[in-house]
């Protein structure tokens, strides 16, 4: 095959006509007068984005990021408590538990869903245990319905990272009601992006909902006969023209997500039957398909990971991505002590990933020039 350069790249966000609409109506209506405050969008926007992942109630946010950190504020996490959650993950998963003076706890995955183990999460509840924070991971559902037994029988309350998840079912639901909450990313490269940064808390939870409200806007309470602060809280809003945006995000995002949802079944039947690989599960129906992460075998592979996707790199330019490095290696963590103890699947797992590029716009050719670069690669390598 001819060498073409498949970058893992900006890609990723779908903008068309409606969304160059939106912030132009939104923009020119500010501007002539209607100011960029108050944010009808921000209504609009909440209650579409509630509905479509099956919530009673969704709050906006400016990231993923923030959206945890207001729950970690809303549960009052800090000194003292723990916070478990899985090693195979961005670093702000931990991190807003770790900002808040809490330790986490890191709980293995399971090697073949690369979730956290509901399983590894019980051995290590204890009393200060605050919250667990299971991942979606690359857009597959976690395993709910245990974590949900979790906290009936110890009261403990689940928050999802959702990051990845806009769009994925757990056995044919939407998610965001599920759990205490869940937080979602409308960073560029995700499923809907709101002009490359914001997020949002669905809950079913009105007490919850209200605390995570005042939390993102200074913690002020509304409604009563006079404004109040009850906690101190920050200003994590969304702006307008993004609220507007996600509104036309939200109308194309099933398109967006079944266009993703092919393409990985598509590579996985290009890439079937390489034995050095370990393909992902569960692509296709109900899979948010937001990454598509295969594994290098380290008990078959001839060569390293980083090897075959410097070798990709270089000879072929195919980008790849890296979802994740285990959250010990990173300094921050490393330096407070954390590590892999207790955790040998994700330690394996995460020597082992490379995300292959695949968006809603890559063409059959490139997912055919993907596959053949990789075997290739493996061959090269041997
Ligand atoms: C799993 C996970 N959690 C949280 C985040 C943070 O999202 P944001 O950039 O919206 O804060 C990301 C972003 O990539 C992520 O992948």
């Amino acid at each position: 095959m001819q060498i073409r350069a498949v970058p893992f790249g900006a890609m990723g966000g779908v903008y068309e006509q409606d969304d160059l609409d939106a912030v132009a109506r939104v923009t020119t209506a500010a501007a002539a007068g209607a100011g960029f405050f108050p944010l009808p969008e921000e209504n609009d926007f909440q209650q579409a984005f509630a509905a479509h992942e099956g919530a009673r109630q969704a709050i906006a946010v400016n990231s993923c990021g923030t959206a945890l950190d207001c729950c970690m504020m809303a549960l009052g996490v800090g000194p003292g408590d723990e916070v478990i959650t899985t090693p195979l993950t961005f670093v702000c998963t931990a991190g807003t538990a770790v900002a808040r003076g809490a330790r986490v706890v890191f709980a293995d995955v399971d090697p073949v869903t690369l979730n956290l183990d509901p399983e590894q999460v019980r051995q290590r509840l204890t009393p200060a245990t605050k919250a667990v924070i299971p991942v979606h991971f690359g857009g597959l559902a976690a395993d709910i319905s245990a974590f949900d037994r979790i906290t009936a029988e110890t009261g403990v309350p689940v928050i999802y990272d959702a990051a990845h998840a806009v769009g994925t079912l757990y056995q044919g639901q939407p998610i965001g009601g599920r759990g205490l909450a869940s937080c979602y990313s409308f960073q560029s490269n995700k499923n809907m992006t709101c002009l490359g940064e914001g997020g949002a808390v669905t809950t079913d939870n009105a007490d919850f909902g209200e605390r995570v409200r005042q939390l993102k806007t200074f913690g002020y309470v509304y409604g009563g006969p006079q404004l109040r602060v009850a906690s101190v809280g920050f200003n994590y809003r969304m702006t307008k023209v993004q609220c507007a945006v996600g509104l036309t995000q939200l109308a194309k995002i099933d398109r967006v997500i079944q266009a993703r949802q092919e393409r990985m079944v598509r590579l996985n039947e290009l890439l079937a039957g390489i034995d050095e690989l370990i393909l992902p599960v569960g692509h296709g129906a109900g899979h948010g398909s937001h990454l598509h992460v295969v594994r290098l075998d380290s008990t078959r592979a001839r060569c390293t990971t980083a090897a075959l996707t410097a070798h990709l790199k270089t000879r072929y330019q195919v980008g790849t991505a890296k979802h994740y490095p285990a959250l010990w290696t990173w300094e921050a963590f490393a330096n407070q002590g954390y590590d892999g103890t207790g955790c040998p699947v994700a330690a394996r797992v995460c020597q082992e990933v490379f995300s292959t590029p695949v968006f809603p716009q890559t063409t059959d050719e490139e997912l055919q020039y993907v596959a053949w670069a990789l075997r290739q690669s493996l061959a090269e390598l041997r």
